[in-house]
């Protein structure tokens, strides 16, 4: 039985180490893969440098809040470029999601290519407004932390703005916990401020804690 109801989750309150454990992926899925989803038939695979117009197009059916935290202005195409170009070489992996040639979803698990910061890989998961709620975002989350694994991450990162709660409830699920908040650090594109909330795990405590629960006694 879960410990916390939805509204408890809605308020901020965490996932136990148990339900975090709970919650790692088992195995990569092996790319490409046809996955069935609520109703969808959905496939995905690695995002290729043919991509870039399908990536606009999906960038530019997202809200403007949507696309707030994101490093880049991916509804432009000389962005999607740069994507592409750190693709090619080797900085970020990307996993997408397609209903048909559209893309309805994708993580990606980058690097900032700067030599201090080579043990920190950054996930950012986005989802088709029309795909929400179907754990669509919890699967391609679940794939961006295995590869960010396989790439041998020390740190990972997430950022999103505080009252991104599905992408909190996505991350905090997988054992992230708030790092920092930059207050004011975001401006839409009206001009108005929100803070910026990085959500951070390290790989190495995580898998500390998650061996500890292995060693605990069941509860009774
Ligand atoms: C975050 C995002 C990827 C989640 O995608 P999704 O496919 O709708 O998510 P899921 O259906 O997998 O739901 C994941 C969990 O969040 C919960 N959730 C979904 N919408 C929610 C909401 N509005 N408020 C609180 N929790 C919510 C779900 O109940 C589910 O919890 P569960 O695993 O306990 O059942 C999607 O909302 C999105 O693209 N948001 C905009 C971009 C963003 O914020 N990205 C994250 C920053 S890296």
């Amino acid at each position: 039985m879960k410990r916390f109801s939805w509204v408890n989750r809605f308020a901020g309150a965490t996932w136990s180490v148990a339900e975090q454990a709970a919650a790692q992926p088992s195995e990569p899925i092996s790319l490409p893969a046809t996955v069935p989803l609520e109703g969808a038939t959905l496939r995905l695979r690695y995002l290729e440098q043919t991509d870039g117009p399908a990536l606009v197009d999906f960038a530019r059916r997202l809200s403007s809040h949507d696309l707030l935290f994101l490093r880049r202005d991916i509804t432009r195409q000389e962005q999607v470029d740069q994507w592409l170009h750190e693709t090619a070489a080797g900085l970020t992996t990307t996993i997408i999601a397609l209903d048909g040639d559209k893309i309805v979803g994708y993580a990606a698990v980058t690097s900032d290519g700067l030599a201090w910061t080579r043990h920190v890989l950054e996930l950012d998961v986005m989802v088709a407004e029309s795909m929400r709620g179907k754990h669509l975002g919890r699967l391609l989350t679940e794939q961006a932390f295995a590869v960010a694994q396989e790439r041998g991450a020390n740190k990972m990162v997430a950022r999103m703005t505080v009252d991104q709660h599905a992408a909190n409830n996505v991350f905090r699920r997988m054992g992230f916990e708030p790092e920092a908040r930059l207050k004011r650090q975001v401006m839409d594109r009206d001009g108005q401020l929100h803070d910026l909330q990085i959500l951070a795990l390290d790989v190495g405590a995580f898998r500390a804690k998650l061996a500890a629960l292995m060693m605990q006694p069941p509860p009774f």
